[in-house]
């Protein structure tokens, strides 16, 4: 038993052609995102319980991408048109009476505040079906609004217009609030007498009119709100829309973009204020990013929790890691997933770090690889140092205590621990554990050969 009055149902059954892709069209990545998050999002903010998911072309796959979320899915094995696609979500909304939020999987720009108002719309209309219709410079391809006087009188596909209805630029976004059940007795009556032989759902206004029902249209006032991808030049238009309004608000909140047409942040990730971004950064995925931060030109972060008063610098690559405050990464370096820095740290040029915890105030400032280690406080790690990790079939891991200096050049040979506040010479390669406050060294002596050059002169 359904409780509440307002269901989703998304279609997303479609195949895509037009991507010409391996990925099922609702899963291609906007902003990070597979496009059906983006209406699944919407339907979970306003509420819809439940959100079917009308799947069919490459099912399992996109079952399995939104299996975290509350959301039914329901097959629609062969694509017979729209009206169709919305009936096979009948069985699973049986119990449901209430309003149906109709959306597609990919419309991803709608906003909010235009779902609510259809819904309002709609129920001030006290309609049993409203669509979202937009104004179109050129309407080719949309289904057309036709009018008597005010009122919608049906809407008419592309390849079934008249010339006069061509002109027509009111077009059917394809989006509809319906009232359940009496909208799935209306379905069941529609036909596919028409030039595509397909179920049409946008025959749902006339068959309700001509019954008696009231209908209604919610005009919408950006019409590149109601997008719909259906090749890559579409998604890169989505994607550019969706990125401005990103980043506008981003800017909005007290960030710096250098350039916000360059810059590409992903529609979860967070910010503080005052932090400013250089252009051809990238924020991935669910990173957090603190107050008076900088990211360099080219930092590419994904999935990272960045810490006040951090600097990334150009060129850096940050995955799945998180950075105390006052943190400086690169520029050039590889925080790979699992790492954590306490805070104060400085991970210089050419580092690379894996699976491990730098402690406060430690750094690594050139041309370094720490793996599957532990770093205290105040550690200096020098120039070339290299924890090995990984003896070919498993991976162990260097200890290394507060207040320990690492000359240059230096393998640390793993397992292995060196305790607090030693010295490690450098060009060593540390086979054994080092006891605290002690000098370890591992080179050969220096032999010097007197007159050697002379003696061999050609
Ligand atoms: C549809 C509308 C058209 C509107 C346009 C807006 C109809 C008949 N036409 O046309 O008036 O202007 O959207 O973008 O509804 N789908 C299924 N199963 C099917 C068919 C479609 O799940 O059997 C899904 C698709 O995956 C897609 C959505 O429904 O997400 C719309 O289908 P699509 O074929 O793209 O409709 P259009 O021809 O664009
Ligand atoms: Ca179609």
């Amino acid at each position: 038993m359904t409780t509440q009055n307002l269901a989703a149902i998304i279609l997303a059954a479609g195949k895509g052609t037009r991507m010409k892709s391996s990925l099922p069209k609702v899963l291609q990545p906007l902003a990070g995102f597979p496009l059906a998050a983006y209406p699944i999002q919407n339907s979970q903010q306003l509420g819809c319980a439940p959100i079917v998911m009308v799947v069919g072309h490459q099912s399992e796959l996109v079952q399995e991408a939104f299996s975290d979320q509350q959301v039914l899915f329901v097959e629609q094995a062969q694509q017979l048109g729209t009206a169709h696609a919305v009936q096979m979500a009948q069985p699973v909304l049986q119990d449901f009476t209430g309003t149906l939020l109709l959306l597609c999987g990919d419309v991803p720009l709608l906003r909010q505040e235009t779902l609510q108002q259809l819904l309002i719309d709609h129920h001030h209309a006290g309609a049993v079906v409203s669509v979202l219709t937009a104004y179109m410079d050129n309407p080719t391809g949309y289904g057309r609004i036709i009018r008597d006087g005010d009122c919608v009188e049906k809407i008419v596909e592309e390849k079934d217009t008249t010339a006069e209805e061509k002109k027509v630029q009111e077009i059917n976004t394809g989006l509809y609030a319906l009232e359940a059940p009496l909208a799935f007795e209306l379905l069941a009556q529609i036909s596919n007498q028409n030039s595509q032989g397909e179920y049409y759902l946008t025959d749902i206004i006339a068959l309700a009119r001509k019954q008696g029902h009231k209908v209604s249209a919610s005009v919408l006032n950006d019409s590149a709100e109601s997008l719909g991808i259906n090749d890559r030049v579409q998604l890169s238009q989505a994607a550019k829309i969706l990125r401005q309004r990103i980043n506008h608000d981003h800017m909005v909140a007290g960030v710096t973009l250098i350039d916000p047409d360059a810059t590409y942040i992903d529609s979860q990730v967070t910010i503080g204020n005052d932090t400013t971004i250089y252009p051809g950064a990238q924020l991935r995925g669910t990173t957090k990013i603190g107050c008076h931060c900088t990211i360099e030109a080219g930092a590419v972060i994904d999935s990272c929790v960045v810490g006040d008063n951090s600097i990334i610098k150009a060129g850096s690559a940050l995955e799945e890691s998180t950075l105390g405050e006052y943190s400086t990464v690169g520029p050039m370096a590889h925080l790979r997933p699992g790492t954590f820095l306490k805070g104060h740290n400085k991970i210089g040029n050419f580092v690379e770090t894996k699976k491990s915890t730098i402690g406060l105030y430690s750094q690594a400032s050139h041309l370094t690889y720490i793996g599957d280690a532990e770093l205290g406080q105040n550690v200096n790690l020098g120039c070339g140092t290299i924890t090995c990790n990984y003896d070919g079939v498993n991976k162990h891991k260097t200890i290394i205590e507060d207040d320990v200096f690492v000359g240059s050049d230096t393998q640390f040979i793993a397992p292995v621990t060196i305790g607090r506040n030693s010295l490690i010479g450098a060009g060593s390669t540390i086979t054994k554990d080092v006891p605290a406050d002690s000098l370890a060294l591992s080179r050969t002596p220096q032999k010097n050969i007197l007159g050697w050059r002379n003696r061999n002169k050609k």
